[in-house]
């Protein structure tokens, strides 16, 4: 199989591949990915050595003949956040997703495989984004089956990740044409553990420490949880950067933190000598543990040339491989 990795980012796509098919030596894989931080992990856990690239710029003969296509296209315009407003097609960001459907109508050999993945809203909205696409699959003959999966409520992962994929096959129609919302039976047989202790590092960086001035300023927005946990929030790329909504944070101690926070507020005392909060446990996700929630493997790992920002922003940026890789099985099934 000659897989083309498109938004390759770390390699979830391959990682998952090579979880379904652990047999399968002969595959190959070409990632196409722009961050320069993302093709140096993704070359760490890759015999070729690989470089950055920007989707824009391939043409024809860069994307024919592969058997298999994956992509995860940006999902900024199909979300509301800061830096994107929901603008679907006219964000500048979906040009390079619009550029690969062009390019799939051009080649002389078209991928019998195609998985997809992309935020919910990609779905939920029913977009100019998703109608294009299943346009141009349909045009082109694929048969399709849409999946909205969450790892918490489908594998009992203790990890919200809420996403939309698409599988999309030449060869074979699929059995159900609407919107499923749990793994198809042929899912890959894996036991996962429920909690959240069984996810994390003995030795955490020392920069996971939250620092007194965050847990005073931030710290009554937080989502926090603890060791035996079944559920964290969906970890995004802007994790440690804004309190709210990127993440969870894990309570590294007995107290009780909602009384504290309660008390803090009554007080209000910032970061003074006698706070409070000084003596509360409250510690970042370690990137590799924030992995290990979304399915990586042990042997995945940053290298140490990459920043802690950078992991969290990769990493916040890539899929459940668990997941994917029990939909691959199901797509070349
Ligand atoms: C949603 S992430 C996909 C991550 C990937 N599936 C993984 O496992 O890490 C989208 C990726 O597309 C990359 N990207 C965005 N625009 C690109 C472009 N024009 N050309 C190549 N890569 C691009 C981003 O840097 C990012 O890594």
């Amino acid at each position: 199989m000659r897989v083309l990795e498109l938004f390759a980012g770390v390699g979830g796509m391959k990682i998952a591949y090579q979880m379904a098919f652990s047999d399968d030596k002969e595959s190959t894989f070409e990632p196409i990915e722009i961050l320069p931080a993302a093709i140096t992990v993704y070359n760490t856990h890759s015999i070729s050595k690989h470089r950055a690239k920007n989707i824009i710029g391939l043409k024809i003969h860069d994307v024919d003949n592969f058997d298999m296509w994956t992509m995860s296209p940006p999902c900024q315009p199909y979300t509301k956040q800061k830096s994107s407003k929901e603008l679907d097609l006219d964000d500048k960001r979906s040009d390079c997703f619009m550029h690969l459907l062009t390019l799939l109508r051009g080649v002389s050999k078209r991928p019998t495989y195609i998985i997809v993945e992309n935020v919910a809203p990609f779905y939920v909205r029913n977009g100019q984004g998703r109608m294009e696409l299943l346009k141009v699959l349909k045009d082109l003959n694929y048969n399709i089956s849409e999946y909205i999966i969450n790892p918490k409520d489908s594998l009992n992962i203790p990890n919200s990740r809420n996403r939309y994929y698409l599988l999309a096959r030449l060869n074979k129609t699929f059995d159900n044409e609407i919107l499923q919302t749990n793994l198809p039976e042929s899912k890959l047989k894996m036991e996962y553990s429920a909690f959240v202790r069984d996810y994390l590092l003995k030795n955490v960086p020392q920069e996971c420490e939250i620092t007194l001035s965050t847990k005073c300023k931030r710290g009554s927005l937080f989502d926090i949880v603890d060791l035996n946990s079944t559920s964290t929030m969906c970890f995004t790329k802007n994790y440690t950067k804004y309190a709210e909504g990127t993440g969870s944070v894990l309570k590294t101690s007995d107290q009780d933190i909602a009384a504290i926070f309660e008390n803090h507020c009554v007080r209000k005392c910032e970061g003074d000598e006698n706070c409070c909060l000084k003596q509360v446990g409250l510690r970042y996700f370690a990137p590799k543990e924030i992995a290990n929630l979304m399915g990586f493997p042990d042997w995945f790992d940053f290298p140490a040339s990459t920043t802690m920002k950078e992991q969290y922003r990769m990493i916040g940026n890539s899929i459940n491989v668990s997941v994917v890789s029990s939909l691959i099985k199901h797509l070349l099934s």
